[in-house]
């Protein structure tokens, strides 16, 4: 592993979860690698490392993003969510709940990525119908899941927020 020293690397100043970190790190790190890495943020996954998969997923400066599309030192500055900064008072958010309460996952790899897309989605989208649940979340790959579960997860956690 490349080991970067102050001053020789890029200086990447970010805040996630609401705590501010600043790292220097080599210019070709990427944000997926910064958050588990240098800020040992180890939910967030790494699937395909090539944009496919989603189990990256973020949110960053408030859309989500597939962070091994994103080099640390473009996200200089910006404010980012992981799935550890969903729940608060140890209580799982509501889509976590629906998650679980549904059977939406089963090896559990592709769900921090897919519960981050769905907190983006369901911002833009609070009362989907199942086709545009199927559409928001189409950029995350769940290989075991059938999506079925997923599906109705996503549908229950917009119920939850809105009540
Ligand atoms: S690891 Fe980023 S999209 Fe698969
Ligand atoms: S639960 Fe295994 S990849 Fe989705």
């Amino acid at each position: 592993m490349l080991v970067v020293k102050k001053g020789e690397g890029v200086k990447v100043r970010v805040r996630v979860n609401g705590v501010w970190y600043e790292k220097y790190v080599s210019p070709r790190t990427l944000l997926v690698d910064f958050i588990r890495d240098e800020l040992g943020l180890t939910g967030t996954k790494v699937g395909c490392d090539t944009t496919t998969c989603g189990a990256c997923t973020v949110i960053m400066n408030g859309k989500s993003v597939k962070s091994c599309t994103v080099l640390a030192a473009q996200a200089d500055g910006a404010e980012i969510t992981t799935i550890e900064g969903l729940s608060s008072d140890s209580k799982l958010h509501p889509i976590q709940e629906a998650f679980k309460e549904n059977f939406a996952l089963q090896c559990g790899f592709c769900t921090a990525g897919m519960i981050m897309q769905t907190h983006f989605f369901l911002k833009e989208h609070p009362n989907p119908t199942e086709e545009e649940v199927r559409d928001g979340i189409h950029g995350n790959i769940c290989r075991c899941t059938g999506y079925q579960n997923i599906v109705k997860a996503v549908l229950d956690a917009s119920k939850r927020l809105r009540s």
